[in-house]
């Protein structure tokens, strides 16, 4: 199997491109750009198992890559304050959304789909995500499985505001509230690709496939 860095490498500029757009998010926040490497190698090979095309297949790693963007513009010590926000802290951290849409908007040869991944990211299958509030349909497949790849980084590492949560207690937390808030169907592909059951065997696997081998 072709690795992802690989296939964004067959479009050089789209490359080039969300690598600058990552890089100046690493030099932002590092724990944000670490969350959006691995959350773009999981949609990746989520993608590869339902059998997406390799464009866009592409197109994921790469809305994974910039799904959190707008985040440079938010204050870095905001987004890793510890403990809980005030109800104008959360609003000001929600408006990445919109943030990330604008930011790569201005970027005419990066495909709308990876627009629209970082404005709709946080949607929600039930309607309880934001911005707006999106229900079943209108909610893409691509953002479907970036929903699923970003909610379980996020569960599985540590923030200054909540422990580091194991693979078992995020898959249980996930399955509950999928065909709820998340897709079924992406979410059982989702954990067929941990072999071994935990995180750490996907992670050896990529090493071995030399995924991140730039
Ligand atoms: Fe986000």
């Amino acid at each position: 199997m072709r690795c992802a860095l690989e296939l964004l490498k067959t479009d050089q500029h789209l490359h080039q491109l969300t690598m600058s757009l990552w890089k100046m998010l690493l030099y932002h926040d590092e724990y944000t750009a670490k969350h959006s490497s691995n959350v773009a190698t999981y949609a990746y090979l989520t993608a590869r198992s339902i059998g997406l095309d390799l464009h866009s297949c592409r197109n994921l790693y790469a809305a994974g890559l910039l799904h959190d963007i707008g985040k440079i513009k938010i204050c870095s010590t905001l987004l890793n304050k510890p403990g809980s926000l005030t109800n104008h802290e959360r609003r000001q951290i929600e408006q990445h959304t919109q943030y990330g849409q604008n930011i790569i908007s201005l970027f005419k040869n990066i495909d709308p789909l990876i627009q629209e991944a970082a404005y709709k990211h946080h949607e929600r299958l039930d309607g309880s995500g934001y911005p707006d509030g999106i229900k079943g349909r209108h909610i893409p497949l691509f953002v479907r499985i970036l929903a699923v790849a970003d909610v379980y980084d996020a569960m599985t590492t540590t923030r200054p505001y909540q422990a580091e949560r194991s693979h078992s207690c995020a898959k249980k937390i996930i399955e509950k509230e999928a065909n709820t808030k998340f897709d079924e169907y992406i979410v059982s592909k989702f954990f067929l690709l941990f072999n071994g059951n935990s995180k750490s065997s996907l992670l050896t696997n990529l090493e071995n496939t030399k995924l991140f081998a730039v």
